[in-house]
This record gives structure tokens, C-alpha cells and sequence, in this order.
């Protein structure tokens, strides 16, 4: 190196451990050398954060939560600023199609990464504190896209916030109060829109910022797992090297920037040519300024959502209540958080897994595809049997697991990994 440079790092290095830093997880950091396709959603996910995060910013230039309206019209401040962003000012249409794609890919994302994690037990032992971390990203992602999705003050805005929140007065005794204290009102109001501004652009991103971080670290303590379940640090070279390692820098920043530009080639072709996916991105009603006195015909929420809200609509009220389905809800998504306790299995990886668990992990997959479509559509008898059907099946993955994964006729893990 130039020793202008040379003295100039020395000088940062006898100060502040930036080479040592760099060295520990990057260029000497050591990854299994077998990572495939499904390791690419870790550092997409990285690359979204800070898509949504750079992008946000400008947004937030320009954008005013205020729910008030503009005298002589139905129009509030805050559904005439996005317009305003969209309409006049300098490329501001493309940054909030950035921000409004980022959403939806950010699920599409983490909704795979999380996948991988499960069909290669990526969860297991000495990894359980990297998927707790992983599922407080996920609870903070979904709260995050639920305050943003009122800022517009459209159509779906204003009636997707009515009820969810209007869910929570259905929980016992303290639920009436919870949901005044939710909305700081007792309606959704230009108070609601205020504090879900608050909380969207700083405190979640704030609270998500510092569980990414702790989920990284996490990971570096005991390193990545792999494809085929192997832990590369019980082979060591004389230099303390796992054999099946390989350096992160240049061989996975080369691979995650290759995945980098395919995700950019697809979020590029959404952005300029279908930023609202036929509906599913961005919902039609939305382009209509909220009406607090003409509820839309059929309320649904975005895809990433409709799983857990087909869940929620297929639990019937019972005892004068609509609980049961709010709790059958809030539990599908922390059930997730038990797997490193719930899977019994001595294998990590689906390569080592038998056909038992092969077969009842299709069926789940199947379920959980099925509820998000249920979701999606307005209620039917058929469909509410399906989307009971499929609630009982993701609750089963979850808590058959324990049995099934002893039972199962799992193959021995190799010594080392393949390629
Ligand atoms: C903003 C959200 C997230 C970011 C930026 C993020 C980032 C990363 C990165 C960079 C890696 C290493 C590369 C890779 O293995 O793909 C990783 C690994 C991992 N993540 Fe995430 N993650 C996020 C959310 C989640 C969520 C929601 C879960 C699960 C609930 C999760 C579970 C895991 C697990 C288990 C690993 C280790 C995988 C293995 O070693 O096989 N992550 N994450």
C-alpha cells in the first residue's frame, strides 16, 4: 500500500480496531465453502434495510402526517403530500415506488431467508439465539409495515388500522382501554397518524437497526451453518482454520454483489413497470383518499399479512367473542419463535431428514401458501373451511414436532461438507 495510506491506517488502527475489525469478519472471517442459492436472502435482506431506510429519508422530506383537510375538498394533508411527492417533486415518484416495492420485496426476502433456516435447521443448537433475534426482526418488519401503511391516509390506510386495532378491545377487561391507547383517540384519528409516524420513521427503525446488528454478531460468535447441516469448526488446519472454510471477502462479497444485481434487476423492472403488482403491492383503494364514513366493500391487508389474517378469520367467535381468532393469530406468529425446542431431530439439514418429515413439511408449505391466498379473498364458506383446515395443519407442523422429528428415519450427518 501507498505509505501515505499505510501511515494514515496505522494511525486509525493504534486508535480504533479497524484492520483487526475488517480482518475478524470479513477478509479472515471463515464461511463454509458449500453456501448455495438460499444464502443469498441474508445479505438481500442488508441490502433492503438500507434501500428502505435511504429511501425513507427523502420520503420523509416531503411527506406531512396530518390527517386534516384541505378546505373545499375530501383530500387530507397527508394523502395531497404523497401526491405531491408523486406529482411534483424532482424523481420523487420513483422514491416512494422504491420505498412502496422495498416493502413488500423486504417479505419476500425474509419470508425465504426464513425458509432456508428451516429446512436446514439452521435454528438448532448453538444457533438459537440468532433465530430469537431473527423472529424479533420479523414481529418489528410486520409492526414497521403496519404503521407505514396508514401514512398515505388513503381508502386501505384508514380502514386496515380500524381493524386491527379495533382487534385488540376485543381482548378481556383491558381491551377497550388498550385499543384509546393505541390510537390516542377514540377513532383513528390525525392523533393515530401522528404517532405511527413517530414510531414508523424512528423508533422501530431504530429498535430493528439494533436487532440486526445483535443477529450479525450473534451469527459471528458461532459462524454460519450450511447445506449439509456440517459444523466446519470441528475440522481445523494446524492455523486454526476450519478446512471447509473459506474466506467471506472475496469469496462471498463476489457471490451476495452477483445476487445483488439479479434482486436490482428484478426491483428495478417492479418499480418502473408494475410498482403496484396488479394490486398486490400497492392496493387499488388506496389510490382513493380515506372516507371515515364509507367503509370499502372488502378489506384485506397486503399479501405479506394474509397467512396470519386467514388464521385470524378462521377461528369462529365464541362466548360473545372475537378473542379467540386475535390469540390463534398472535400465536401462529410466536409459535415460530419454539422451533429450536420443538425440533427433536439429531440432523440439522433436509438432506438428512427422512420422508416422514419430508412429507409433513410439503404439507405445511402447501397449508401456508393456501391460508396466504385465503387471506387475500373475501370470505366464503369453502374457503373459511379451507383456511380452518389450514390453520389446524400450521399448528400441527408446529406442535406434532417434537414427536415426528424423533420418529423420523433420518440418514447420518457426514464428516465433512460436499459440493
Ligand atoms: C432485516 C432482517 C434480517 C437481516 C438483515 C438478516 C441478515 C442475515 C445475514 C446477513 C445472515 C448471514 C447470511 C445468510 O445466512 O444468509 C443471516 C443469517 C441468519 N438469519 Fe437473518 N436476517 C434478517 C432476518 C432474519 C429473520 C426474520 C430470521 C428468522 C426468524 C433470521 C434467521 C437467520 C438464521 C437462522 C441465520 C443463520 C443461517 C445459517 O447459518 O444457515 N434472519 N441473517
Amino acid at each position: 500500500m501507498h505509505t501515505k495510506a499505510q501511515l494514515l491506517l496505522d494511525w486509525v488502527d493504534n486508535r480504533f480496531p479497524l484492520t483487526a475489525t475488517w480482518k475478524s469478519h470479513v477478509s479472515e472471517y471463515y464461511a463454509p465453502k458449500n453456501f448455495n442459492f438460499w444464502y443469498y436472502f441474508g445479505s438481500l435482506a442488508l441490502l433492503v434495510l438500507v434501500i428502505q431506510i435511504t429511501t425513507g429519508i427523502f420520503l420523509t422530506m416531503n411527506y406531512k402526517p396530518d390527517a386534516s383537510l384541505i378546505p373545499g375538498t375530501n383530500i387530507s394533508v397527508a394523502f395531497a403530500s404523497v401526491e405531491y411527492i408523486m406529482r411534483d417533486v424532482a424523481g420523487g415518484w420513483v422514491i416512494r415506488y422504491m420505498h412502496s416495492t422495498g416493502a413488500s420485496m423486504f417479505f419476500v426476502v425474509i419470508y425465504l431467508h426464513m425458509f432456508r433456516g428451516l429446512i436446514y435447521g439452521s435454528y438448532q443448537k448453538p444457533r438459537e439465539l440468532i433465530w430469537i433475534f431473527g423472529m424479533m426482526i420479523f414481529l418489528c418488519l410486520m409492526a414497521e409495515a403496519f404503521l407505514g401503511y396508514l401514512l398515505p391516509w388513503g381508502q386501505m390506510s384508514f380502514w386496515g388500522a380500524q381493524v386491527i386495532v379495533n382487534l385488540f378491545s376485543s381482548i378481556p377487561i383491558i381491551g377497550p382501554d388498550l385499543s384509546v391507547f393505541i390510537r390516542g383517540d377514540f377513532v383513528v384519528s390525525d392523533v393515530t397518524l401522528n404517532r405511527f409516524f413517530a414510531l414508523h420513521v424512528i423508533a422501530v427503525p431504530l429498535v430493528l437497526l439494533a436487532l440486526v446488528g445483535a443477529h450479525l454478531v450473534a451469527l459471528h460468535e458461532v459462524g454460519s451453518n450450511n447445506p449439509d447441516g456440517v459444523e466446519i469448526k470441528k475440522h481445523k488446519d494446524e492455523n486454526g482454520i476450519p478446512l471447509d472454510g473459506i474466506p467471506f471477502h472475496p469469496y462471498y462479497t463476489v457471490k451476495d454483489i452477483f445476487g445483488v444485481a439479479v434482486f436490482l434487476a428484478v426491483f428495478a423492472t417492479i418499480v418502473f413497470f408494475l410498482p403496484s403488482m396488479g394490486g398486490y403491492f400497492l392496493e387499488d383503494n388506496n389510490f382513493l383518499p380515506a372516507d371515515p364514513l364509507k367503509t370499502p366493500p372488502h378489506i384485506a391487508p397486503v399479501w405479506y399479512f394474509t397467512p396470519f389474517y386467514a388464521i385470524l378469520r378462521a377461528v369462529p367467535s365464541f362466548l360473545g367473542t372475537q378473542v379467540w381468532g386475535v390469540i390463534a393469530m398472535g400465536a401462529a406468529t410466536m409459535i415460530i419463535v419454539l422451533l429450536p425446542w420443538l425440533d427433536r431431530a439429531q440432523v440439522k439439514s433436509i438432506r438428512q431428514r427422512g420422508v416422514l418429515y419430508k412429507t409433513i413439511l410439503a404439507i405445511f408449505i402447501v397449508s401456508f401458501i393456501g391460508l396466504g391466498i385465503l387471506g387475500a379473498l373475501p370470505p366464503t364458506n369453502i374457503g373459511t373451511i379451507l383456511s380452518q383446515i389450514f390453520s389446524v395443519i400450521y399448528f400441527a407442523f408446529f406442535l406434532a414436532m417434537p414427536w415426528y422429528t424423533k420418529i423420523d428415519k433420518t440418514k447420518p450427518v457426514p464428516d465433512r461438507v460436499s459440493m
